[in-house]
Parts: C-alpha cells; sequence; structure tokens
C-alpha cells in the first residue's frame, strides 16, 4: 500500500495509547497486559478494518495489529476509536517479531492481502517466506495457527509451498472464500476492492513438527 505521508502521523502514534511503544519490554507478559488467555496477531494492517472489526466480533480474545508504515499505522489507530485492553497495536516491522513476543506466546496469525513482491528477487520480503515463517514458527504456541487471505493467486501458491516445506499443516482451504456468507471472518480493506473482481483465496495452516 502506497500512500502520501501524513504529516501529523508521527505525533499521533506518539500519543496513542492503544500504540504499545516498546514492544520488546512486553515480550513474555502479552497475556497478562490484554488480559486474555489467547492472543491473534494480524501483520500488515493497513487502515485497521480487519484488526478492529476482528477485536469487536471476538473480544474473548486479545487482537494485536501490526503495520510498519507510519502513515498507514497512524490510519488505523485513528479509526480505532477506543481504547479496548485487549486490542493493542505496534507500529513496526514484523521482521522484527521475534524480539516482541515469547516462544509460544501467540496463537493464531493472520496474514491478510500481504504484499506479493512478484519479482523472484524480492521474494524474502513475502510475509510468507520462509525467514518469517521461522520467527512464526518460535512464537506460535504448539496448537497455533496462521490464516491467510489474499487475491493474488501466484502468492497464495507460493506460500502454499512455502508453508508445506516449513512443516505446516494445511487444515482448510477456500479457492473462492467469499462465494459463500462467512459472517466469522471481517473483510478487510484491500479485500472489499477485490471481492467484486475475482475469487478470495484463503488458508489456515496448523503449527506443525519442524
Ligand atoms: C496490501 S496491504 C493490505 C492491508 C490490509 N491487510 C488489507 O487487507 O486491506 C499490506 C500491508 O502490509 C504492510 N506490511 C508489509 N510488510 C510488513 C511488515 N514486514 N511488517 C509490518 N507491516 C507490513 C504494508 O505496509 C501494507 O500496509
Amino acid at each position: 500500500m502506497r500512500m502520501r505521508r501524513l504529516k501529523w502521523a508521527a505525533d499521533f502514534i506518539a500519543n496513542s495509547e492503544v500504540n504499545v511503544h516498546e514492544p520488546e519490554t512486553y515480550k513474555g507478559t502479552w497475556r497478562k497486559l490484554l488480559n486474555k488467555e489467547h492472543i491473534h496477531v494480524e501483520i500488515g494492517t493497513g487502515k485497521g478494518d480487519y484488526w478492529i472489526g476482528m477485536s469487536k466480533l471476538y473480544p474473548e480474545l486479545g487482537w494485536i495489529g501490526i503495520e510498519k508504515q507510519e502513515s498507514v499505522a497512524a490510519l488505523a489507530l485513528r479509526k480505532k476509536e477506543t481504547f479496548d485492553e485487549h486490542a493493542r497495536f505496534i507500529y513496526g516491522d514484523a521482521a522484527n517479531i521475534d524480539a516482541w513476543f515469547a516462544p509460544k506466546e501467540i496463537d493464531v496469525i493472520h496474514l491478510n492481502f500481504s504484499d506479493p513482491w512478484p519479482k523472484n528477487r524480492n521474494k524474502k520480503r513475502r510475509l510468507s517466506n520462509e525467514r518469517f515463517l521461522d520467527k512464526y514458527h518460535q512464537i506460535l504456541s504448539d496448537d497455533g495457527q496462521i490464516i491467510m487471505k489474499t487475491d493474488n493467486r501466484k502468492l497464495f501458491e507460493y506460500s502454499i509451498i512455502e508453508f508445506q516445506n516449513f512443516g505446516f499443516v494445511l487444515e482448510e482451504i477456500f479457492l473462492d472464500f467469499r462465494s459463500e456468507e462467512h459472517d466469522e471472518d471481517v473483510i478487510s480493506e484491500y479485500e472489499r476492492k477485490f471481492m467484486e473482481e475475482g475469487p478470495i483465496y484463503r488458508a489456515v495452516w496448523k503449527k506443525g513438527g519442524k
């Protein structure tokens, strides 16, 4: 997602009580901070519709949104009008995720419409590249899951192989997720844009051996 830099973004993030300013200091204590038994993390929230919507739909769970672009993060934080103990945000690059979360601290990781980085030379930037999977594997609980949605068939195909090679076990797959009602799942900004144009792919993986 490319967007014009917002001048107010840095101050807005600095003053936000929803944003967790030094996430590494909470490593190992997120369940306590959010006062929840199970923690879900969305990586690459964009403007926040999914993170905010899911935290409203499932208030019994902890919800942490992560976004690395300053202006986009500020828009997501501004959209989150209320402070809820169970919904927090990290403005930062998920490449550092293993510095923020302790081993087995997270129950579910959500990846929605992640940047596809189509050129092979950029594949390390994909959020489903083995570089990230290694970190996800560490922070996920023993029966932890990863849930991915995308409109990008090539990214979906790549991810299936990458997860498989890493020992994640495919539990559920949809090749046209929005052809049926799915009230249990919130539509993200990108999803709203792309669901009229073609199928939405969705898969759920369970952490495997490795
Ligand atoms: C294509 S947008 C999708 C936004 C939203 N998930 C949706 O479905 O509408 C991908 C977002 O992921 C963010 N992102 C990409 N790599 C990231 C990383 N390593 N850490 C945190 N955010 C990242 C980008 O800045 C961008 O806002």
